[in-house]
C-alpha cells in the first residue's frame, strides 16, 4: 500500500488490485483542492486501472537508463520489479506536487545537497556521471528516456538572497534537473538541447534558466514547478490529460490531443496567450526537426487544481534528426507525421488558434528569426568546441531545412 500526498497533505491510498492493476481511494473528508489530478476529482468511489498505474501516478516514473539502474539496484530476490515498486522508491521526490510514501510513513523528501557549479565545471573528474546517477537515482521521480537526476543545489538558497526572491530554508526538495547523455547513443545531446531551448526563448516562449557544462557533458535546468516558499506547483503532462499510459505517448494528433485538449483544461483567462505559445511550440518543433514532441513533452502547471492552469514552460527540445536522419513528427498533423510545411502550419494556426493569417505568419517569422540569431551563437560555440563539430554542423543543416517558412 502506498500513501499519496498532494501539497504535503494526505490525499488517499493506492494499492495493487487484481492480477496486474491498481486502485486509488481518496481519504474520507479530503477537500476538493486535494485532488491528485485535474482529471480525477475527489469522490467517494475509488479510481482504478486494470493494468499498471493510473496516468497521473505513472507520470513521473523514470523510463530508459534510470529505470534500468533502479531495477538492478532494487529488484527483489525473486527478480520481480513493477511500476508499483518503482513508485515506492522514487515517490518521495517527484516533479510536481504529488508525493508518495509507505502506508505508515510521514513525508521525508530530503534530497541531498549537490553543487550545481561542480557539475558545470566538472570539478569532480571523469566519473561524475556514474556518481550522480548512483547517489540521486532514488530521489529522481522524473520521467524520460535520457539519463537524468533531480538534485538540490547547495547554492540555491544563498544565491537567491541577492534578489528579492529567497528560497525558504525549510526547503528540502530538489531545485534542479541534471540531464546527461550516453556518448555512444546520442553524442552532444546536452549542447543540442541547450541551443534548441535558446531558439525557443528567442521566440518569446517561457524557458527555465538552463546552463551547459563546460565540457558539454551535462545540461542543468531549473525546476519550473518550484515555489519560493518551499512548495511545488501542480504539473501534469498531456499523457495524463488524454488519459493515456506512458507507452501511448506517441499516439494522437497535435490538433486534438494537444491543442484541443489544452483548451479543455486551461480554464484560464490567459488561454489565448497560452494557445498561441502552444502553437508556436508545435511549429518550432517542426522547424528544429524535433521528432520527439510527444504527449509527455507538453504539460500544464497550476497553483490550485481547481483553478487556472497555464501552459508549462518549454522543455525537452532537441534536433533529433541529427541522430535519426529519417525522423518525423511524434504525433500527427493533418493525419500524417511528415514534417509539416509552412502552409500546413499556417492552416493549423488559422483554424485551431483562430488567429488572422497575418498573425500566424508573424509567429512563423519569429521562429525563423530565432533560428537565425541562435545559428550565429551556435557557430561561435563550434569554433571553441571541436567535439561538437559534426553534430553542430548537422544541426545547422537541419534548421535550414526546417525553417524555410517564407
Ligand atoms: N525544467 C523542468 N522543471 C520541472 N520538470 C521538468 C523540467 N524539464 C522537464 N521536466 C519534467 O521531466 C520530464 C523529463 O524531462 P525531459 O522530457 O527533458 O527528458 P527526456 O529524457 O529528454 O524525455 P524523452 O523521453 O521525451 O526524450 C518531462 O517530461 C517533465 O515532466
Ligand atoms: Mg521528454
Amino acid at each position: 500500500m502506498i500513501k499519496v500526498w498532494t501539497d504535503a497533505a494526505e490525499a488517499g491510498r493506492l494499492d495493487r488490485h487484481g492480477e496486474r492493476g491498481s486502485t486509488f481511494a481518496y481519504q474520507p473528508g479530503a477537500p476538493p483542492a486535494r485532488a491528485v489530478s485535474v482529471t480525477m476529482p475527489v469522490r467517494l468511489e475509488s479510481w482504478s486501472a486494470p493494468f499498471g498505474l493510473l496516468p497521473i501516478f505513472e507520470m513521473n516514473l523514470p523510463e530508459g537508463v534510470l529505470r534500468e539502474r533502479l531495477r538492478l539496484a532494487f529488484a527483489k530476490a525473486t527478480g520481480t520489479f513493477d511500476e508499483f515498486d518503482l513508485l515506492s522508491i522514487v515517490g518521495r521526490s517527484q516533479v510536481g506536487r504529488i508525493r508518495y510514501t509507505g502506508d505508515k510513513e510521514q513525508l521525508h523528501e530530503d534530497v541531498p545537497f549537490q553543487s550545481v557549479d561542480e557539475i558545470l565545471e566538472r570539478r569532480r573528474g571523469g566519473d561524475l556521471f556514474r556518481y550522480l546517477l548512483e547517489k540521486f537515482a532514488s530521489f529522481s521521480g522524473i520521467s524520460g528516456v535520457q539519463p537524468k537526476i533531480l538534485v538540490r543545489d547547495d547554492k540555491a538558497f544563498a544565491e537567491m538572497e541577492h534578489t528579492k526572491h529567497r528560497l525558504s530554508q525549510s526547503y528540502k526538495g530538489a531545485t534542479h534537473i541534471v540531464k546527461l547523455w550516453e556518448p555512444n547513443e546520442y553524442p552532444q545531446l546536452a549542447a543540442n538541447e541547450y541551443f534548441c531551448l535558446g531558439v525557443a526563448r528567442k521566440c518569446g516562449l517561457d524557458v527555465p534558466p538552463h546552463r551547459l557544462a563546460e565540457d558539454g557533458m551535462a545540461m542543468v535546468i531549473d525546476r519550473f514547478d518550484l515555489r519560493m516558499e518551499g512548495t511545488y506547483r501542480g504539473f501534469e503532462d498531456f499523457c495524463v490529460l488524454n488519459g493515456r499510459r506512458t507507452d501511448q505517448k506517441y499516439r494522437g494528433s497535435y490538433e486534438t490531443s494537444v491543442m484541443k485538449r489544452f483548451g479543455q483544461f486551461a480554464n484560464s483567462t490567459h488561454v489565448n496567450e497560452d494557445m498561441e505559445k502552444l502553437f508556436t511550440l508545435i511549429a518550432l518543433n517542426c522547424a528544429l526537426r524535433n521528432g520527439d514532441a510527444h504527449l509527455k513533452n507538453f504539460g500544464i502547471v497550476y497553483d490550485d487544481v481547481q483553478g487556472e492552469a497555464r501552459l508549462a514552460p518549454v522543455y525537452d527540445l532537441v534536433t533529433t534528426s541529427v541522430y535519426l536522419p529519417k525522423d518525423s513528427m511524434a504525433l500527427t498533423l493533418n493525419g500524417t507525421t511528415k514534417w509539416a510545411s509552412a502552409k500546413e502550419l499556417q492552416r493549423l494556426g488559422e483554424t485551431r488558434l483562430g488567429a488572422s493569417p497575418a498573425r500566424v505568419r508573424e509567429v512563423l517569422e519569429r521562429i525563423d528569426a530565432g533560428i537565425a540569431t541562435t545559428t550565429t551563437e551556435l557557430r561561435a560555440y563550434l569554433k571553441e568546441h571541436a567535439e561538437f563539430e559534426e553534430i553542430g554542423n548537422r544541426m545547422l543543416h537541419e534548421w535550414e531545412q526546417g525553417s524555410r517558412f517564407r
